[in-house]
């Protein structure tokens, strides 16, 4: 697919990705993969009063995942957790003005990531004692190589 099958606002967050980066004291770090095209997504949540302050990313993958992370973390900062759960791929994609059908799933990724850091999250608060973030960061479940980019 050539990006002259992109919209100008799926090419404008895929040229200009907003939110990209990391979090240092992020509260949630977690990372999704689409086992069908190999890319992944890793995010960064700063969570407050069960309210999404902040999110970042790394992301490995083709234009529309970028552009559909960088849409999905715009209109997911400021969410409550119980919304972000409500938070669908197809609500990213529409804010875009539409993603070509096959390109669709792409913004699952996104979308799977901040469920499943709320889920994560929330375990978490009910298992103090799970391993802290840093122990986790060098965990073998993440890309090394998303990390340090
Ligand atoms: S082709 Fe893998 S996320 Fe787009």
């Amino acid at each position: 697919m050539s990006d002259q099958m992109y919209n100008e606002i799926v090419m404008d967050h895929f040229q200009n990705p907003r939110n990209m980066g990391r979090i240092e004291d992020a509260e949630m770090l977690i990372q999704v993969g689409d086992p069908g095209c190999g890319d992944s997504v890793l995010i960064f949540m700063k969570i407050d009063n069960d309210v999404l302050v902040d999110v970042k990313y790394k992301i490995y993958g083709c234009g529309a995942a970028i552009a559909t992370s960088s849409m999905g973390s715009v209109m997911a900062k400021g969410k409550t957790l119980d919304e972000l759960l409500e938070f669908r791929a197809e609500d990213i994609s529409k804010a875009l003005g539409g993603l070509p059908p096959e390109k669709e799933h792409c913004s699952n990724l996104i979308a799977s990531a901040l469920h499943a850091g709320v889920i994560e999250y929330r375990a978490n608060r009910e298992d103090p004692d799970k391993e802290p973030l840093p122990e986790r960061e060098e965990s073998s479940l993440l890309d090394r190589s998303l990390l340090e980019s």
